[in-house]
């Protein structure tokens, strides 16, 4: 499990002060989406803010959170008229069942081998009525976003002091350690990560082979396009109205 943090009850209830969303960031760049969608499944939904919002904005129909990090799941339940799920894409057995499905704050990067993306693609695909929409985004790796993953960049919430230290980008892939500090601790908290960064062609690759076609793409949440720079990848794909994946795994 790459982000064995997740599961740490403290830091999961740190989360969403550590990680303020940007106005104009990918909240709410989702939430149109997820409020014109009767049925929505979000994959990795962390502490679950995001369908919390949807709920707090008024959506009325079924809302669906996957997460296999028990930390924020506690986080998560704090509403209960939403459905948690304990587990990933790998155990997913919805069929046919959501018009949206999302996965945000670049949790789609977690999955890391060529069969765990199938796997997850192939998830999708399945849990997806046909004609439903799946919308995720990775961090462009031409960006190069992790030379900014340094000592040097702080977060705080309260009292806690939170970094990145990021090592080489080698074969698509970065690991790095995140320092949690409090004068409130005895010690410092430590978390080792690793993510993928796919590009474009790459990402394509495996969405088309799980039978979903790719029907926007932007380099960041105002919608401009994917360049050498932009900092993001960000994709919506679809389940046809008929067919089934290239390969199934
Ligand atoms: C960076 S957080 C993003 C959380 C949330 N989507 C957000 O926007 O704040 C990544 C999340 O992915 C979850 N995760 C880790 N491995 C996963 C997997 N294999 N499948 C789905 N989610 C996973 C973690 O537990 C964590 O909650």
């Amino acid at each position: 499990m790459p982000d064995e943090h997740y599961a740490d009850v403290d830091l999961a209830a740190l989360y969403d002060a550590l990680n303020p969303r940007d106005s104009g960031g990918d909240y709410e760049f989702y939430l149109p989406m997820i409020m014109a969608a009767e049925s929505v499944l979000d994959v990795g939904c962390g502490t679950g803010s995001l369908l919390h919002w949807a709920r707090e904005s008024g959506h009325t129909g079924r809302l669906v959170g996957l997460d296999p990090a028990e930390g924020m799941l506690v986080q998560a339940r704090r509403r209960s008229d939403i459905e948690w799920v304990h587990g990933d894409l790998s155990t997913a057995s919805w069929d046919a069942e959501f018009d949206f499905a999302v996965m945000s704050g670049h949790a789609f990067q977690v999955l890391l081998t060529d069969d765990e993306l199938r796997t997850a693609f192939s998830a999708i695909h399945r849990a997806l009525k046909p004609g439903g929409r799946f919308g995720f985004e990775t961090r462009n790796p031409a960006a190069r976003g992790w030379e900014r993953w340094t000592p040097a960049n702080v977060w705080e919430a309260g009292d806690v002091r939170s970094w990145n230290d990021a090592g080489p980008f080698e074969n698509g892939f970065v690991s790095f350690t995140t320092t949690y500090e409090s004068p409130s601790w005895d010690a410092p908290r430590y978390s080792e990560s690793t993510l993928r960064f796919l590009d474009v062609p790459a990402l394509t690759a495996f969405v088309e082979e799980a039978g979903l076609v790719v029907d926007e793409q932007y380099g960041y949440w105002d919608r401009s396009p994917v360049t050498g720079s932009s900092p993001e990848i960000i994709t919506l794909a679809r389940r046809p109205l008929t067919g089934s994946p290239a390969t199934s795994p």
